[in-house]
């Protein structure tokens, strides 16, 4: 039974108490869209407000430290966040490999913390455009990909999440072709099955992410293998968020 399509929404750095509203509108609306699973990642301080509010929709984290607790200066572990109501997090997002620097190694240890502390994983990769423009996207994602996932991981096609992200993407308003999408989307199949096996490899949703609207929502779900959104700024109001939820869907109906 395949899992259903999965939209989650990355708050990043934006929202405050006030944005609770939205995310009351999102949970509503997503009561009446069950062929669709529906998620948010608010910033930690809204994980717990959410997690209260929200009757149908997770919650998650957008990072976690990769050690269970310990003297480290604002950062937030595993437990914390699960403790705050958070079911899942993001994790090896671009912004943090390239602002935080976070390197495949890092990134691994804290998606095992993830799971350990009984969290899913939505594992982010993604190629810079001067990459892509080389041609080495496709092996530039694998090599990512490979060294960023734990090697083994229990029911990984529940546990585990992957969104391909192409950098140049993200908040541009440009998306891939939906020809490299499906390019990429099925070299992460393949990766997935080589590492997780036959029959967890197969069920792995891949999210894409990048520029994911409305408007261009149905094309990009339709893709073969993709197996949902992970959306930045259309996620922000229940208006646009609810809006790729529905296109995701009519994409499942056919
Ligand atoms: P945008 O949808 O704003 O391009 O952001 C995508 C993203 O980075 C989601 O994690």
């Amino acid at each position: 039974m395949p899992l259903r399509p999965y939209i989650v929404g990355n708050w990043k750095m934006h929202g405050t108490r006030a944005t609770l509203s939205e995310a009351r509108a999102i949970d509503r609306a997503a009561q009446r869209h069950m062929k669709v699973e529906v998620a948010i990642a608010p910033p930690y301080t809204l994980i717990h407000p959410v997690h209260r509010e929200a009757e149908q929709i997770a919650v998650g984290a957008q990072d976690c430290h990769d050690q269970e607790s310990g003297a480290h200066t604002g950062e937030i572990s595993a437990a914390m966040v699960a403790d705050a109501g958070a079911k899942f997090v993001i994790l090896g997002h671009s912004e943090r490999r390239e602002a935080q620097s976070e390197n495949d190694a890092l990134i691994r240890a804290k998606a095992q913390a993830a799971l350990a502390a009984g969290l899913r994983v939505i594992m982010c990769c993604g190629e810079a455009e001067k990459v892509r423009d080389a041609g080495r996207a496709v092996a530039h994602v694998k090599k990512q990909l490979k060294a960023s996932l734990p090697e083994t991981i229990e029911d990984a096609a529940e546990k585990l999440t992957v969104a391909y992200e192409p950098i140049w993407a993200i908040g541009t308003g440009k998306t891939a072709t939906p020809e490299d999408i499906a390019e990429m989307h099925g070299e992460i199949r393949k990766l997935l099955i080589a590492l997780f096996g036959e029959e967890d490899g197969a069920e792995i949703r891949i999210l894409y992410g990048g520029s994911v609207k409305p408007e261009n929502a149905g094309e990009i779900l339709n893709v073969p293998e993709v197996g949902g959104a992970l959306v930045g700024g259309a996620s922000l109001t229940a208006d646009s968020f609810m809006g790729i939820a529905l296109a995701a869907g009519e994409a499942e109906e056919g």
